[in-house]
């Protein structure tokens, strides 16, 4: 794997595109998910100099928290970078909660402005939430990424984060299966 990122370009289109090879170089040959995930925050968060990257699961309630009801699914925070978040998140609630309903891409460019919005940190202004999905076309996570200034995040961060998202799916074969962290 790389030892270190070097992000070079003046616009974001350019920053993306040096990014995302050493992305991929950094994964490579890496099978463990989890790990992979992990860096993967890192060089999102560091190369790209965002207020706060992170990966919600969707999992299953373990039985404990569902008191029976074991087939319903909530968003479980993950791998992340930045101040402390909140945990779980119900399907429909804040952008993150709806983006795995409603199964798009969300961009907020103000989130005081966004119905229900989940402020884990008053710092956070923008931000831009997607889905991954399996091979059911089921969501099995939310990547979330949020700024310090308002509307951050317009068209081309949904279209290199959207080919983010493709290699994530890519490296889940066993989740696409129902196995492993989805359940
Ligand atoms: N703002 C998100 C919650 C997650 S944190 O910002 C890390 C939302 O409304 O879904």
């Amino acid at each position: 794997m790389a030892e270190s990122l070097s992000v070079s370009g003046n616009t974001k289109k350019e920053k993306y595109e040096s990014l995302l090879p050493q992305i991929k170089a950094l994964i490579e040959g890496e099978p463990d998910f989890i790990a992979n995930l992990s860096n993967i925050m890192s060089a999102l968060k560091f190369g790209m100099d965002f207020f706060w990257v992170g990966i919600y699961f969707v999992k299953y309630l373990t039985p404990a928290l569902s008191e029976g009801e074991g087939v319903k699914k909530e968003l479980v925070l993950g791998p992340f970078q930045g101040p402390v978040a909140c945990t779980r998140i119900s399907l429909g609630k804040g952008v993150c909660g709806t983006a795995w309903k409603e199964k798009k891409t969300i961009i907020v460019e103000d989130v005081d402005q966004f119905p229900g919005h989940i402020a884990c940190s008053s710092l956070s202004k923008s931000e831009i939430v997607l889905p991954a999905f399996d091979a059911n076309g089921d969501v099995i996570l939310i990547l979330d990424v949020d700024s310090e200034e308002l509307a951050t995040f317009d068209g081309t961060d949904k279209i290199y984060l959207e080919q983010l998202m493709r290699l994530i799916e890519s490296l889940t074969p066993a989740l696409s299966k129902g196995e492993g962290v989805k359940s």
